[in-house]
C-alpha cells in the first residue's frame, strides 16, 4: 500500500512513518519543515519520498497524493497559545489545509483520509473521562480550528464518499518532541529543563491535568484507523484513559531521571484548558487499539532520547 503522510517530518509524523516503513509500505512524506526536521527522518531516509512543501500548496498536494491508498493528515499549526496569538496563521494551515488535503484525497480517489484531530475540541468538558459524544466546545482558536477540520472531513464522507477518520489525540508525548519553542509541549520542556539543570516552568498551579499518550500509541493508532472497516466517519478519542497533573508528573519524572524537578510557577495561560482524560472504549472497540506503552515507560522511553540526544538538548 501507498501512504501519503503530511507532517511526516515532525514528531508524530516521523514516528508513523518509522512504523509504515517497518510493516514495508511505500511513503510519501509531505511536509515544509516549518516545524518538522528531515532529521526525523534519516532511519528511512532511503526508503521514502519526501516532498518538501506545505499543505497550503494544492497543486503540490495534488501530486504527492498520486498514486496514493491512505493519506495521514498530521500537518498542522499545534500550539494552543500560538493560535491565540495569531488565530489566522492558525486558520490557514489547520482548517484551509486540511481543505487542500480533502479536495486533493478526493480527485486522487484516496481510499480514506486520517486527521490529527485533538481533544481540544472538547473545551474545558466537566465530563471526565471524555467520550465522543460529549459536544464539542473548543476555548481556543486551535480547538476551533481541529473542530472545523474534523466537520470538513466528515462532510466529505457524507458528500464526495471520501473515507475520513478523525482521531482526537490527547497529550502526545516522546522522543522527538522538540522543547525547542515555548509553544512546545509541556512534556518536551520538562525533560529539556531537567537535562540543562534548569528548574521546569509550570504555569498556574500545576494541577491542571492530562491525559498524557506515549507517541508510539499514537502512530499504531494511526495506522489502525486506515484499515479499521467500521472507522470511517468516527471521531475517536486516543489517550489512555488516564490522567495525571503537572505536579505529580514532575514528581514521576525526578524519580525516574534521579534530577531535581522543583517547578518555577507562572501565570496560567490563556486558552488553556484545565483537565483532560480520554474515555478510549469507542478506539479499542473499533479500531482494536490498546496504550501498550504505558506513562511511566514513555517517560523512560523520552527521558533516555533527550539524554543521547544532544541537538535537542542545545535548543531548549
Ligand atoms: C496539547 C498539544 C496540542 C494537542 C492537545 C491535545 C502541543 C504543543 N500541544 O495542547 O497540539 O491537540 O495537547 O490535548 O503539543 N505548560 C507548562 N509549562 C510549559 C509548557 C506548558 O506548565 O513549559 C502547561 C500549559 O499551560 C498547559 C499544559 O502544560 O496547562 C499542557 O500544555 P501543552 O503541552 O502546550 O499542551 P496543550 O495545550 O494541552
Amino acid at each position: 500500500m501507498r501512504y501519503l503522510v503530511t507532517g511526516g517530518a515532525g514528531f508524530i509524523g516521523s514516528s508513523t512513518v518509522d512504523e509504515l516503513v517497518r510493516r514495508g509500505h511505500d511513503v510519501v512524506v509531505l511536509d515544509d519543515l516549518s516545524s518538522g526536521k528531515i532529521e526525523n527522518l534519516d532511519k528511512v531516509g532511503a526508503q521514502i519520498e519526501v516532498v518538501q512543501h506545505s499543505i497550503t500548496d494544492l497543486d503540490r498536494l495534488r501530486g504527492a497524493c498520486r498514486g496514493v491508498d491512505f493519506v495521514i493528515h498530521l500537518a498542522a499549526r499545534t500550539s494552543v497559545p500560538q493560535s491565540m496569538a495569531d488565530p489566522r496563521d492558525t486558520n490557514r494551515v489547520n482548517v484551509d489545509g486540511t481543505l487542500n488535503v480533502l479536495v486533493a484525497a478526493r480527485d486522487a480517489k484516496v481510499k480514506r483520509v486520517v486527521f490529527a484531530g485533538s481533544t481540544a475540541v472538547y473545551g474545558d468538558t466537566l465530563t471526565l473521562p471524555t467520550n465522543e459524544s460529549v459536544p464539542p466546545a473548543p476555548i481556543s482558536p486551535y480547538g476551533a480550528s481541529k473542530l472545523a477540520g474534523e466537520i470538513y472531513g466528515q462532510v466529505f464522507g457524507r458528500s464526495y464518499g471520501l473515507e475520513f477518520v478523525s482521531l482526537r489525540y490527547f497529550n502526545v508525548f516522546g522522543p522527538r518532541q522538540d522543547p525547542g519553542s515555548p509553544y512546545s509541549g509541556v512534556l518536551s520542556r520538562f525533560h529539556a529543563a531537567l537535562l540543562g539543570g534548569a528548574q521546569p516552568i509550570v504555569f498556574g498551579d500545576g494541577e491542571q491535568s492530562r491525559d498524557f499518550v506515549y507517541v508510539g500509541n499514537v502512530a499504531e493508532a494511526n495506522l489502525l484507523a486506515c484499515e479499521a472497516k467500521e472507522a470511517a466517519g468516527l471521531a475517536i478519542n486516543v489517550g489512555t484513559g488516564n490522567r495525571y497533573t503537572l505536579n505529580q508528573t514532575l514528581a514521576l519524572l525526578e524519580k525516574i531521571t534521579g534530577r531535581p524537578a522543583k517547578a518555577k510557577y507562572a501565570p496560567p495561560r490563556e486558552g488553556d484548558i484545565r483537565d483532560s482524560q480520554a474515555d478510549i472504549t469507542r478506539a479499542r472497540d473499533v479500531l482494536g487499539y490498546s496504550p501498550r506503552v504505558g506513562f511511566e515507560e514513555g517517560l523512560r522511553h523520552t527521558w533516555e532520547w533527550f539524554c543521547s540526544s544532544q541537538g535537542a538538548t542545545s535548543r531548549a
